[in-house]
């Protein structure tokens, strides 16, 4: 075939498998069998490999292009990409309604619902009618470039159907069955499960490399346009009709509504149809639909006044509580959980639940067998609620905590002015077992394949018994274990190798020295720079440094003095792990000034599951941030652990971004992550 011919026929297919990528993906009324489509898309690369000058950006082929980045460039908004004010119950819409039929002078406005898509805001911008540019909300200002991986969501043109120039907003999200299958994937390496959707389609999202990133189904509805040329709309229902007409998917599940009864009407059908929908939704949107309207309304500096979202309340579930078991952590804390008959809730099935301590479970008088109500705080974390006494029978037990260890039998304090009890034996196999998952956690020495569910492995056949063991681990240990084929074996020693490297804080911060968080960990390997050198150290060269109070100085003391600590430290310095400081900027480590952080006034409310709330306000400080008690008009960011309350409420109402742990944690630069 000569060059000629070739273009030729490589521009049909590119036409061909465009126009059966929008049936499939955005349609959903495919044209023709899978065998068919391959077999196009195979025709297609073949004739790219051939005449590769036929390879252009946006050729079906190139979804999955492009090698990894090192890390996102920004990306300035052409216009702000702001939120949206928040309405919780009818008085409020009925507020809104007001504010906009006063605006435009008239009592009859139209607005159109739609569904509030719980996910991520991106913008994507197209020049003569292909796709340029995709890029993350960021803080509404600046953004950054995420076109490689949007590229990856086959539902999005990468041409559109005019050749325009046209910027479009829209909600990226994982649907409910990629995410399910991805935490089962996740729970089967032992890595850390997602939250929820949204968290992971957010780790997608920032995923550096394309190629794990196209792993990750993900999805995207287009729900505004931000800017157009050579075109006008006069209505957002016109507007997204010519979206959908470019070839982009928009949601159906829309309305035109002209009174505040209607709006409340869709509210209530989308709130019972929601956990049938095949992705999650956290609300409804309502928009005035006329642009001229619009404009005359404008925004505020967070979001525009003619749009509001109103939110569905937590979604609430009612199971039977089949158990309480016990959980011993790292610092022997002993911590009840929930056992549940497995209930479907806001998107994911719910076993477990925390219960905290014993005062909560007397507090609420909860006993094994109850119903129970159990909801998740901020849709995250489930947690019990309350207990239908109404349905006890008179079997159901009352539970208290034990007097001994389950896990070692010795008894069990409560330290003065604690809640927890705790198992005081340093021996403790629970204590060591979680001390490893510790070590081995992305925050501290990052052993990637190295998860919750391999240690314990590895601590139940015997073969790791302290964090030096596993600096000894040969391949036949490793093969005994199961689902462990040659390849991962491979891989998980690799990893441990290349663990070796890190930098002394990673190391000090693995060993789970109390008192001593990501932060503490970097001071001390900042000031001693070598390990041998903090293992001299007293108490007063620890005092000697600004951001070192008594408590610490005093455990890292005690630690390094302690036989069985000396003996674990030689023999990972014998098996070769790094004991010195590397120093930020050494080994392509971002410097902390590059925090998106910096200059930000947040708030920490709930508990924390990672750190604690006093660790989590140093870390962000170290970022340059500012952390302050209450929430207010000031506040930027609310970090909301489990049981967030009144905080939560306000910088809802106030339209504060609010991060979970999570998210916070991925928004934290590498060298500081827990
Ligand atoms: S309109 C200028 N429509 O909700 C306002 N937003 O805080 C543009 N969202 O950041 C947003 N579904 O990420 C709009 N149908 C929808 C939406 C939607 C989800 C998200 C969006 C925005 C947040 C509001």
């Amino acid at each position: 075939m000569k060059l000629e011919e070739a273009k030729k026929r490589v521009l049909e297919l590119h036409d061909e498998i465009n126009e059966h990528n929008h049936r499939y993906y955005v349609l959903d009324d495919p044209a023709i069998s899978d065998a068919e489509y391959d077999r196009l898309m195979r025709e297609l690369m073949a004739l790219e490999e051939k005449f590769p000058e036929l390879k252009t950006p946006d050729s079906p082929t190139q979804r999955v292009g492009g090698e990894p980045l090192p890390f996102f460039e920004k990306v300035e908004h052409t216009t702000p990409m702001l939120s949206l004010g928040n309405a919780f119950d009818e008085q409020d819409l009925r507020d809104f309604d007001e504010r906009v039929r006063k605006a435009a002078g008239r009592e009859n406005v139209r607005y159109v619902c739609e569904l509030k898509i719980d996910g991520l805001a991106v913008s994507v911008q197209y020049e003569d009618g292909r796709f340029v540019l995709g890029s993350t909300r960021g803080d509404g200002i600046t953004g950054e470039d995420i076109t490689q991986n949007l590229k990856t969501i086959r539902s999005l043109p990468l041409r559109i159907n005019e050749p325009l120039s046209i910027e479009v907003r829209g909600e990226a999200y994982m649907p409910r069955r990629a995410f399910e299958r991805l935490n089962r994937e996740r729970a089967e390496n032992g890595e850390p499960l997602f939250a929820n959707p949204r968290n992971a389609a957010a780790g997608s999202l920032r995923q550096l490399d394309p190629k794990l990133a196209a792993r990750r189904t993900l999805d995207l509805f287009v729900y505004e346009i931000g800017q157009l040329e050579g075109h006008t709309v006069q209505t957002h229902t016109e507007g997204l009709q010519f979206l959908e007409a470019l070839g982009f998917k928009v949601n159906p599940a829309r309305q035109t509504v002209e009174s505040v009864e209607e709006m409340l009407a869709f509210i209530d059908k989308w709130g019972k149809n929601r956990p049938d929908l095949p992705y999650e939704i956290d609300g409804i949107v309502i928009k005035v639909d006329d642009l001229a309207l619009r404009k005359q309304m404008g925004t505020t500096a967070k979001s525009p006044r003619w749009a509001i979202a109103y939110k569905f309340p937590a979604e609430e579930a009612v199971t039977r509580l089949l158990d309480i078991t016990l959980n011993v952590g790292r610092t022997g804390v002993v911590t009840p959980t929930a056992v549940l008959e497995p209930v479907s809730l806001a998107g994911t099935t719910v076993q477990r639940a925390s219960l905290h301590n014993e005062d909560l479970i007397r507090e609420k008088d909860i006993r094994i067998h109850d119903y129970v109500v159990v909801k998740k705080a901020g849709d995250i974390i489930p947690e019990v609620v309350g207990v239908l006494t109404e349905k006890r029978t008179g079997e159901e037990k009352a539970f208290s905590m034990p007097e001994r260890c389950p896990e070692c039998d010795s008894g069990l304090v409560r330290l003065e002015g604690e809640v927890a009890l705790r198992c005081i034996n340093p021996k403790c196999p629970a204590q060591t077992r979680e001390g490893i998952i510790h070590f081995v956690s992305r925050g501290a020495m990052n052993i990637e394949g190295l998860g919750e569910k391999v240690v314990t492995q590895l601590f139940n056949h015997g073969l790791v018994r302290s964090v030096a063991d596993l600096y000894y681990l040969k391949k036949e240990d490793l093969l005994q274990l199961e689902r462990m084929g040659e390849k991962s074996v491979q891989n998980l020693l690799d990893a441990i190798e290349e663990s070796k490297k890190n930098s002394l804080e990673r190391l000090l911060f693995g060993l789970g020295i109390r008192f001593v968080g990501a932060k503490g960990a970097k001071i001390l390997a900042q000031h001693f720079k070598h390990m041998d050198a903090l293992m001299e150290a007293g108490v007063e060269d620890l005092l000697a440094l600004d951001e070192i109070g008594p408590k610490m100085a005093d455990s890292v003391v005690t630690y390094m003095e302690k036989p069985e600590v000396r003996e674990t430290i030689s023999r990972l310095k014998e098996a070769g792990v790094n004991m010195e400081y590397k120093g930020p900027g050494a080994d392509g480590e971002k410097a902390v000034s590059a925090s998106p952080l910096a200059g930000k006034t947040v708030v920490i409310t709930g508990t924390l599951q990672r750190m604690s709330r006093k660790e989590a306000t140093e870390l962000l400080e170290s970022l340059g941030a500012n952390v302050t008690g209450s929430v207010s008009k000031k506040t930027d960011l609310l970090v909301a652990g489990e049981k967030a309350g009144s905080k939560l409420d306000k910088a809802k109402k106030l339209d504060v971004t609010i991060w979970d742990e999570e998210t916070l944690l991925s928004h934290l630069p590498e060298e500081v992550r827990v």
